[in-house]
C-alpha cells in the first residue's frame, strides 16, 4: 500500500477544532511548503494565512478554529485545476502534519474573506480552509452536516472508473491488473464540493484520461467549483503515482472517446 492511499484514508473534512491557535513552529512549515507547491499546469497558486481574530472571520459551518488559509489564483484558462491541485497538496500536507482543515467555496462570507486576504479583480479565490487541530468531538452542526451530505460514502468504483470506454467498467480487480488500483482508490476517495465526486476516468494504455460529470449549479461567472474538484482528484492521482516511483506527465489532448451527457473531457495522465 502507498503512503499517500494511507493518508488519503485516514483524511476527512475536520470542521470544529480545539479552539487554539496552531503551533507556530507548525504553521511555519506550512507556510514555507506552500511557497514551494508547483502543479503540471505552471499556474502559480497564492497561499495567504488569515488569522480569524484579526480579521473578524468566520464561517457558519466551522466551530473553534483560529486561523484559515485563503487560495488565490488569476483569472484564466485551466485556473480551476490548477488550483484544485495545489490547493489540495497544501491541504494533504496539513493532514500529514497532523493539522485538520476543510474545503469552504460556499458556507462563509465571501466578501470578508476576499477583502482580508486583499483579491484583485483579475483574481479569483473560490475557497478557503480553517487550519488548526481538531477537536476530540464533532459539534452537532458538523455531524449533521456529514450526514447531509453522506460525506463518509463514495461511488463504487465501477461507477467512476471505465476501461477503454464509458460502456466498460474498470473493475477494482482489473485496475489491479493495470497496476493503478491504488491511484484510482486516492481519486474515489479525494473531497469534493457536496460530496457530488464529479470526476469519472477512462483508462487505456498507459494513459487516464479524466473528465468532469457536471451536476447543476455549480458555475459561476467567474469559475466552475467542480473543475477544481477535477484538479484535487488529479493531485491525488498524480501523488499515489510518484511515490510509487512512476512519473505521471499531464497531457490535454481529448482522445475522442465518447461520452455520456454532462461528461466533458478534462486532461489525460500518461505514465
Ligand atoms: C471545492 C470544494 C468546496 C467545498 N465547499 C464546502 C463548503 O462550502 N462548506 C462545507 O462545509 N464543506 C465544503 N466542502 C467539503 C465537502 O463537503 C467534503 O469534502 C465532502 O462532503 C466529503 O467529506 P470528507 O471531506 O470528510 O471526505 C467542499 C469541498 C470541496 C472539494
Amino acid at each position: 500500500m502507498s503512503n499517500f492511499l494511507e493518508l488519503a484514508r485516514s483524511r476527512r473534512s475536520v470542521r470544529t477544532f480545539d479552539g487554539k491557535e496552531p503551533d507556530t513552529a507548525m504553521i511555519k512549515e506550512l507556510k514555507e511548503f506552500s511557497e514551494e507547491i508547483t502543479n503540471p499546469y505552471g499556474i502559480p497558486v497564492k497561499f495567504v494565512f488569515l488569522y480569524k481574530d484579526e480579521h473578524k472571520l468566520s464561517s457558519p459551518v466551522l466551530t473553534g478554529e483560529k486561523l484559515y488559509v485563503a487560495a488565490i489564483v488569476d483569472k484564466g484558462q485551466y485556473a480551476e485545476e490548477a488550483y484544485g491541485y495545489s490547493f489540495e497538496a497544501l491541504l494533504m500536507r496539513a493532514h500529514e502534519l497532523g493539522l485538520g482543515t476543510v474545503w469552504i467555496g460556499g458556507t462563509m462570507p465571501r466578501d470578508k474573506f476576499e477583502n482580508a486576504a486583499g483579491l484583485s479583480t483579475n483574481q479569483i479565490m473560490p475557497c478557503i480552509s480553517p487550519v488548526g487541530k481538531a477537536a476530540n468531538k464533532m459539534s452537532v452542526k458538523e455531524t449533521l452536516m456529514r450526514k447531509g451530505v453522506k460525506a463518509d460514502s463514495r461511488f463504487k468504483f465501477v461507477e467512476m472508473f471505465f476501461d477503454g470506454d464509458f460502456d466498460t467498467p474498470l473493475t477494482v480487480s482489473g485496475a489491479m491488473d493495470k497496476g493503478i488500483y491504488n491511484a484510482l482508490e486516492c481519486v474515489r476517495l479525494a473531497p469534493s464540493a457536496v460530496n457530488k465526486q464529479p470526476w469519472r476516468v477512462v483508462v487505456t494504455d498507459r494513459m487516464a484520461h479524466f473528465y468532469e460529470k457536471h451536476d447543476k449549479g455549480y458555475i459561476t461567472p467567474d469559475y466552475d467549483l467542480q473543475k477544481i474538484d477535477l484538479g484535487i482528484a488529479m493531485y491525488h492521482f498524480e501523488k499515489d503515482l510518484a511515490l510509487d516511483g512512476r512519473k505521471a506527465a499531464l497531457e490535454i489532448e481529448n482522445p475522442g472517446i465518447s461520452t455520456p451527457s454532462d461528461v466533458d473531457y478534462v486532461a489525460s495522465y500518461k505514465w
